[in-house]
């Protein structure tokens, strides 16, 4: 079969345009359809719903198709996309993915990946001594860690690796009768019930912590927790401890929280997906204090940092342990007689085959240093400053629910007859009415084109979060959305 140079050649036309000069400005954030509208435009090109019979179509066809793909998704680059803990994609990541892609190999050998796996060691070994851990230079050591698909999986590895420490026969004799807990604040995501739910520890047995009213672990009801589940026969394991949280940006006080774990004996996980970037700045990364303490710690490069998704980075604290947990030894790949078969990762991995994630790491971290990745992290902290500033001087027409220190700002427009808002005192009808308006005024977003922006339940009231992670958000961005939600919600307002 031939491949079809013309129709890749058509498709890369317009994805090399859309990297290098994305919508932003006036253009729509989105150019929203409905699911049957969409289904309708790609009908006229070539059908989303593949049938019996798909016929080999032209390059024009799928130049148009792609054309169609851009035109209706959503432009996380442009700088009123403010929806999600990631934004647009750096154009140096993007392109090294592409390569990764083109290169297309597994990085868990050597012998299949010696550049990738060489970068994937020293982008291990740095961000370890970025997180302060006792991170070895020897020839032949082991990197502190490992990449992973993603946040929820890197979790659901870190607690793996806390059950095999406290039952190292685990992986030949299955789970011992023990019920373990986790232990994670309320604020955490949701990652964690899910691995325990996999991992067979079950759901009811990760225990909420209370968190502060901004979103940080109460060490003292920890505490508490902790003693409490003993009493009720269940077998402490771990403590997840957020550094940075999905919604309000909190990060957990890890070093009292070390203290607790080292006093308990429980493995301490650092969950840095979304605040990890922290680290990078020298203004910021006192809020991770302890870090180093921890025996896992997962940082997500695809959020604040804007490298593609997926580039999630697991440390561990004793990378000795990710054999024992993770190998079977399987003697068609991992021969130990190969040539450099001590660079070979995939027997310390749960996956074989595996994305080469590291490769748009390293080109992007070479292509703006040390002092690029503080910069971008100053960047985003200083658009939520610009956020706080606004709302604080707004006359009271925007209150903020949660107001941060860091990346994200949660807050809410306030009708002109409930300014300056109290929440606290706010009589039931009104309460109902303002958690109606967010969703509303979202549906306005959307189908306008105009802003990206979510919102979720805060103290039972939808509110509005800011996200400050994409690097092309500047103040009039800013200053452009609040003037955007101040129309919508001013017209829905009437109708609610
Ligand atoms: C704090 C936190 N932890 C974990 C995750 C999960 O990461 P991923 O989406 O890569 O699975 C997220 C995602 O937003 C997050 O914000």
């Amino acid at each position: 079969m031939e491949p079809r140079i013309d129709a890749a050649t058509s498709i890369a036309e317009i994805a090399t345009r859309y990297v290098f000069d994305p919508p932003r400005d006036d253009d729509p954030v989105i150019e929203f359809l409905s699911p049957e509208e969409l289904a309708q435009a790609f009908a006229g090109v070539i059908p989303i719903e593949l049938g019996d019979n798909v016929p080999a179509r032209s390059a024009e066809a799928l130049a148009s198709a792609a054309e169609l793909v851009v035109r209706h998704s959503v432009h996380t680059s442009h700088p009123r996309f403010f929806n999600q803990n990631f934004a647009g994609p750096d154009p140096v990541a993007v392109i090294g993915d592409w390569l990764g892609a083109a290169l297309n190999t597994t990085n868990a050998t050597f012998e299949a990946a010696p550049v990738f796996t060489l970068m994937e060691s020293a982008l291990l070994r740095k961000l370890g001594r970025v997180a302060g851990y006792p991170v070895s230079d020897e020839p032949g050591s082991l990197p502190p860690g490992l990449f992973a698909p993603g946040g929820s999986s890197a979790t659901l590895y870190a607690l793996q690796l806390a059950r095999h420490r406290h039952q190292p026969d685990i992986v030949r004799v299955g789970a011992s009768a023990d019920r373990l807990a986790i232990f994670v604040s309320d604020a955490g995501h949701y990652a964690a019930v899910k691995s325990a739910a996999l991992l067979g520890i079950g759901m009811d047995n990760v225990i909420k912590v209370a968190a502060d009213d901004e979103g940080a672990m109460d060490v003292t009801a920890l505490r508490a927790e902790i003693t409490t589940a003993r009493e009720r026969g269940l077998t402490p394991l771990a403590v997840i401890a957020t550094a940075g949280t999905t919604v309000t940006s909190a990060f957990d006080a890890i070093d009292e929280i070390a203290d607790v774990c080292d006093a308990e004996e429980l493995w301490l996980h650092v969950d840095g997906c979304w605040g990890g970037s922290a680290l990078f700045s020298s203004s910021h990364r006192h809020r991770l204090a302890g870090v180093e303490r921890s025996d896992s710690f997962v940082w997500n490069l695809h959020k604040m940092m804007g490298v593609t998704q997926q580039c999630t980075a697991l440390l561990v604290r004793d990378p000795g342990q990710l054999g024992p947990c993770f190998a079977t030894g399987a003697d068609y790949i991992f021969q130990p007689d190969k040539l450099h078969a001590e660079f070979d990762s995939g027997d310390r991995h749960f996956q074989c085959a595996r994305r080469v994630d590291a490769l748009k790491l390293w080109l992007t971290w070479q292509a703006y240093g040390d002092e690029g990745f503080e910069a971008r992290i100053d960047h985003a902290v200083a658009m939520a400053d610009h956020v706080r500033h606004r709302i604080r001087s707004s006359d009271d027409e925007f209150a903020t629910i949660v107001e941060g220190d860091f990346s994200n700002v949660v807050f809410v427009w306030v009708p002109p007859e409930l300014r300056p808002f109290d929440l606290d005192s706010l009589a039931p009808d009104h309460h109902a009415a303002l958690h109606v308006l967010a969703p509303r005024i979202k549906g306005r977003m959307q189908a306008e084109g105009t802003v990206m922006m979510g919102y979720q339940p805060v103290a039972e009231i939808n509110t509005f979060r800011f996200i400050l992670n994409n690097s092309n958000v500047e103040p009039a961005d800013i200053d452009v959305t609040l003037e955007f939600i101040s129309q919508y919600a001013t017209e829905e307002w009437k109708g609610v």
